[in-house]
């Protein structure tokens, strides 16, 4: 029974986590739902789709090991298969496809390409269902990597920080969600909005929350995720939430936007699905938890 829950082939549903304004959360988003989602036995990779290359980093992934293997430039220009530039991380069941600066020249490379603004989603294709949930980490920009995420992308998740001007920008942004449903990817479905950085103790986060959700209502995850500073020292450690300091108000966070997220996608997945996710057993002495694999 095992074995065979091992060979079938997965849901691999695929999310940008987008928006062209910077410093939003969306690697931090990406990342630390992704190792939540891993740690409930779902198999996850992430595509690291930025030239800062800050996903592969804040996996563990430092830029001498990224330039070991190709990287997922080499993948979306057609030089390799994607499955070449794959790295396991500390958690288990949780992958990247790294990037580095090289990525930035793709933008321009790929313009005078045939089929330009499919090169990713052709590049998945081959390793999809390998994989419960594919994570894409856009750059801050609507350009033609954000266009390539977005036609790869069976949904796409907005992070939007808890601050002056969080909307601004957000009609541009679905301007562009317009446009490449008329075009490349008709299905694209939205997957939600999630507030990040709030503050509970300004009042200006509040006003954006109740602002956020007047305006979407639905679309608006529940999970609120709070202004952590345990969550911006992860990245620098190379580790995500979930091993850095479980018991921290971010790594509670993001173990709940998990669960949140696997109620909304309950209907898509397999019937015999692992559970939900619980937090990783905590080792005071070590501060770490959980066991790891590297094993591919
Ligand atoms: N909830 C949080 N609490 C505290 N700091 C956070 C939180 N989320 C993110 N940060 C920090 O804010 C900065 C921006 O976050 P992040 O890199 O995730 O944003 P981004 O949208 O991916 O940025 P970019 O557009 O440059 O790719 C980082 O230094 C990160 O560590
Ligand atoms: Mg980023």
């Amino acid at each position: 029974m095992e074995n065979s829950l091992k060979t079938m082939p997965k849901l691999g549903k695929t999310i940008a986590l987008i928006n062209q304004k910077g410093g939003v959360g969306k690697t931090t988003s990406t990342v630390n739902l992704a190792a939540c989602l891993a740690l409930a036995d779902r198999k996850i990779l992430v595509l690291d789709f930025d030239p800062q290359g800050n996903a592969s980093s804040a996996l563990g992934i430092d830029r001498a090991t990224a330039a070991s293997r190709p990287t997922i430039y080499n993948a979306l220009v057609g030089e390799v298969k994607l499955s070449e530039t794959i790295h396991a991380t500390e958690v288990d069941g949780l992958f990247v496809s790294p990037a580095n600066s090289e990525l930035a020249g793709a933008e321009i490379e790929l313009v005078a390409m045939f089929a330009r603004e499919s090169k990713l989603k052709i590049a998945i294709a081959e390793l999809k269902n390998q994989y419960d949930y594919i994570l894409i980490d856009c750059p801050p920009s609507l350009g033609l990597l954000t266009v390539n995420a977005l036609t790869a992308a069976d949904s796409y998740l907005v992070p939007l920080q808890c601050e002056y001007f969080a909307l601004e920008g957000l009609s541009q942004l679905i301007h562009t969600i317009g446009l490449i449903r008329q075009s490349t990817n008709p299905a694209l479905a939205e997957e939600g909005i999630l507030l990040t950085m709030y503050d509970g103790k300004t009042n200006l986060s509040n006003q954006v929350v109740d602002e956020v959700r007047k305006h979407f209502t639905h679309q608006v995850f529940t999970t609120v995720i709070p202004r952590n500073v345990r969550l911006a020292e992860c990245s620098s450690f190379g580790k995500p939430i979930v091993l850095y300091d479980v018991n921290s108000k971010g790594s509670s966070a993001y173990l709940s936007l998990a669960n949140e997220f696997l109620t909304r996608n309950q209907a898509l997945e397999p019937t015999v699905t692992p559970g939900l996710v619980t937090p990783p057993p905590f080792n005071p002495s070590t501060g770490m938890t959980g066991e790891s694999s590297n094993s591919l």
